[in-house]
């Protein structure tokens, strides 16, 4: 059976586009796959934070999983701190990883821009943590976004470099990105990833934003003049605004084409907003009876913790058996 792998910085809430980007491709492996889907904490580390807005973010997010239909007795959801063995492959991996591979991963040059007062090792060996996370369990297809197609080149070279020096030890992961969908753009400047730090909060939509505030985010979209719904690279906002109504009417955005053809942006751009609020309807009520229900959310973190250990376990005994520690 093809092992999945995926995971999310709990870092505020999860936005529209890690939402289309990445939960929708997990919701849909979920059903023939063993799929791991992990809230990767330790990677948020890399921020400053503050300690009790974290670990509530972090239970936060185990809700917002589950709200968005991942099933936890089909796939195993867990902290990535609780699986200790992360922390412990990501050294052995940081001693076959090249300092120019990780100079050049163009997150860690975005990140070390915008975070000038705290480029911290952990910054830099990111993409490290992240291959561990995904050699850990064997992983076939990693479903993600377009932005994190470095670091999964960066996790397959360390795997073949590992296997080269060692012997055969971890199976290579392949990246799965949706079609469409896979880079959903700021709704204010179309030519940038929507992203949950983005300074401009007009420019992404949380899914646990009110309705109020997904009604205005989506008035104030940035189009152009061209007053044409049309799917083309020279209508950057447009296309976006496409892309967001194709996957979660869950039709190509040609059928969004013809469907809106001759009706002006005033029309598409409040039949999407309405198109938003009623697809997040569900997930919030949701999100809201987990939040209510601590001790379901412990059960289940508990439960994907086990159950994810004890496949970590086995790849770190044969790793440490291949690389001679005694
Ligand atoms: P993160 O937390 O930034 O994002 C989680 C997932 O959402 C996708 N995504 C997007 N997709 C489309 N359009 C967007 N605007 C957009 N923004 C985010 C991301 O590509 C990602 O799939 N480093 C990872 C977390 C991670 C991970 C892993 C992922 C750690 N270890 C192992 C896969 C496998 C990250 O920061 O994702």
């Amino acid at each position: 059976e093809k092992v999945i792998f995926s995971g999310a910085q709990p870092t505020g809430s999860l936005t529209l586009g890690n939402y289309i980007g990445a939960i929708q491709n997990w919701k849909a492996l979920e059903q023939d796959y063993q799929c791991l889907y992990s809230i990767v904490d330790l990677h948020s580390l890399t921020i400053r934070h503050d300690p009790k807005d974290f670990r509530k973010s972090c239970l936060s997010f185990l809700a917002q999983y589950l709200a968005c239909g991942l099933d936890p007795e089909k796939n195993i959801i867990f902290f990535q701190s609780h699986v200790i063995q992360h922390a412990e492959l990501n050294w052995i991996l940081n001693c076959v990883t090249y300092m120019g591979e990780l100079s050049r991963m163009t997150q860690f040059k975005e990140k070390s821009e915008s975070h000038k007062d705290n480029i911290n090792a952990g910054l830099f060996t990111y993409p490290v943590l992240q291959a561990a996370d995904i050699l850990l369990y064997q992983t076939d297809l990693v479903p993600v976004g377009e932005d994190q197609r470095q670091h999964l080149e960066l996790a397959r070279d360390i795997a073949i470099r590992f296997n080269n020096i060692y012997g055969e030890t971890f199976a290579l992961p392949d990246i799965h990105l949706s079609k469409v969908g896979a880079r959903i753009m700021s709704l204010q400047e179309p030519e940038k990833k929507m992203s949950k730090s983005d300074e401009n909060v007009n420019g992404t939509i949380f899914l646990l934003d009110s309705n109020d505030v997904i009604l205005k985010k989506m008035k104030r979209a940035v189009t152009d003049n061209e007053n044409s719904v049309t799917y083309r690279d020279e209508q950057p906002g447009i296309k976006n605004l496409i892309t967001i109504y194709s996957k979660l009417a869950n039709c190509s955005p040609q059928e969004v084409e013809e469907k809106y053809q001759g009706k002006g942006y005033g029309a598409f751009k409040s039949d999407l907003a309405e198109l938003v609020v009623e697809s997040l309807r569900p997930f919030k009520e949701k999100y809201d009876e987990y939040m209510q229900n601590p001790d379901y959310i412990t059960s289940i973190y508990k439960q994907g913790a086990a159950r994810a250990t004890e496949i970590a376990e086995k790849t770190m005994k044969d790793v440490k058996k291949k690389i001679g520690l005694v």
